[in-house]
């Protein structure tokens, strides 16, 4: 295989992160192909944690290729901030490429943000208020203003004004809220224009030259399945396609350049956010379990909902990306529970069901069936081979296998770059 893309599976923060910067020591380039800043990626290496949002997981490697594709959406001040952080950190990022057809978030799409989160009241989405929904909002509507705008001063004081125009009757007479100045706004952007210049390229171009040179490529996931704004928890959603066949979309490839998808899966679930969560628990479990792996959000601190791993909704997701091998992440935190559940199918007014409802008043209906494991009650972070972890362990990781109906190809038993193993071979 020469293209791997690493999907979430579940909502989010399953440790894409860790799984890509595992995978990139093998491979030439990583590549970006959804979201933006609401992605909160950590990866650490010898103890040292980095937290990326728009930086490809693979920044840490200076010889290879990170690209941040059309699929994109860039806050520049965000990316500018990461890219001065990891200097600070003396890493270089003379290897990041950003698409020139990405589409650019603006202050008023976060203003636009909260003021949506706001106006829903009880509804809301819990988003991370990034700006990220109305930025994709204004791709789709064909008035956003991209990359390649950025970078061209007459389009941008232009598309610049147009938009705020726009933006600031929608703040001022539906909202009731500041409209905001333009000079400041066009100023900053001019100045992040330049700063950003040496990055820009058609990465879809780039893309295919390391491809016609037989690099590995990979793609890296941002949220996940179930924020999937098609198949997610709608409209408990990210407004992007984080599922795998977007990676070629998103990057400017074609779909048979895909060779094989990783689905990432934390060994039991959580959400941030609001919306739908069949296995979410409200009881001691879930407390232990938030305890345990420290639950609370990267980017803005929330406490995440928990569960028992939710392996039906996990068999649903592999369809829908076509994966191939599952990467197992954060079984250790498993480590201290006598007892373990892993829910297997759902039922829905007493009837199994093989699907998961569109309408969420349907989906409200759904209980899990869980199954129990007896718990493996030791310290795993120190094991390297799957034969070495507890037989209670193996166990557990065969039914999930089984009943997801993909092989296990990795397993992660700690953040640490070097606290993974892989069961088979990835970039041959
Ligand atoms: P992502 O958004 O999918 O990349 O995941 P996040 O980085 O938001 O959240 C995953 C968290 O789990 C990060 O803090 C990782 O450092 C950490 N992590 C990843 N794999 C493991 C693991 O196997 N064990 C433990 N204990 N932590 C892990
Ligand atoms: P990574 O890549 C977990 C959630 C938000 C909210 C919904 C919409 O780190 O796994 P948005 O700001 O995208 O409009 O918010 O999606 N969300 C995530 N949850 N991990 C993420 O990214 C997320 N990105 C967005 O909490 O419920
Ligand atoms: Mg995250």
């Amino acid at each position: 295989m020469s293209s791997i893309v690493v999907i979430g599976s579940q909502w989010g923060d399953e440790g894409k992160g860790k799984i890509v910067d595992y995978l990139a020591q093998k491979a030439d380039v990583v590549a970006r192909y959804s979201g933006g800043s609401n992605a909160g990626h950590t990866v650490v290496v010898n103890d040292v944690a980095y937290k990326l949002r728009l930086l490809p997981s693979g920044i840490l490697y200076k010889d290879k290729l990170c690209i941040l594709g059309n699929g994109v959406v860039i806050n520049p001040r965000v990316v500018l901030q990461e890219i001065a952080g990891m200097k600070e950190k003396g890493i270089d990022t003379d290897h990041l490429l950003i698409s020139d057809r990405a589409h650019v978030v603006f202050p008023y799409h976060e203003k636009q943000d909260e003021l949506q989160e706001a106006a829903l009241g009880d509804r809301k989405i819990g988003t991370t208020k990034g700006g990220i929904g109305p930025c994709y909002m204004d791709k789709y509507a064909r008035t956003g203003i991209r990359v390649c705008d950025l970078m061209n001063k007459e389009i941008l004081a232009e598309k610049l004004k147009r938009n705020l125009e726009a933006k600031n009757r929608l703040f001022t007479k539906y909202y009731g809220a500041e409209p905001m100045a333009y000079e400041p706004m066009l100023k900053d952007y001019l100045a992040y224009a330049e700063a950003l210049r040496p990055y820009v390229a058609d990465t879809s171009v780039a893309l295919g030259k390391a491809f016609d040179a037989g690099k590995n490529v990979l793609f890296e996931g941002a949220q996940a399945t179930y924020l999937d704004i098609d198949y997610g928890t709608y409209p408990y959603v990210t407004s992007s396609n984080p599922t795998a066949g977007n990676a070629a979309t998103g990057s400017g490839i074609g779909p048979r350049f895909i060779d094989h998808v990783v689905g990432v899966v934390k060994a039991y679930t959580t959400r941030v956010g609001e919306g739908p969560f069949t296995c979410e628990l409200f009881d001691k479990d879930g407390d232990a379990l938030r305890e345990a792996g420290h639950e609370y959000g990267t980017v803005t601190g929330r406490p995440r909902r928990c569960g028992w791993l939710d392996a039906f909704m996990v068999r649903y997701s592999a369809r829908l990306n076509s994966m191939d091998s599952l990467a197992i992440t954060r079984l250790d935190i498993l480590d201290g529970f006598d007892r373990i559940k892993m829910c297997t199918g759902w039922e829905i007014d007493g009837k199994a069901v093989d699907y998961i409802p569109a309408d969420l008043s349907i989906l409200a209906k759904a209980k899990p069936v869980y199954e129990t494991f007896k718990g493996w009650k030791c310290d795993i972070s120190g094991v390297r081979s799957f034969e070495d972890l507890p037989e209670e362990a193996q166990i557990y990781l065969k039914r999930l296998a089984e009943v997801v109906g993909v092989e296990i190809g990795i397993v992660s038993v700690g953040p640490n770059r070097d606290q993974t193993f892989a069961l088979k071979e990835f970039f041959a």
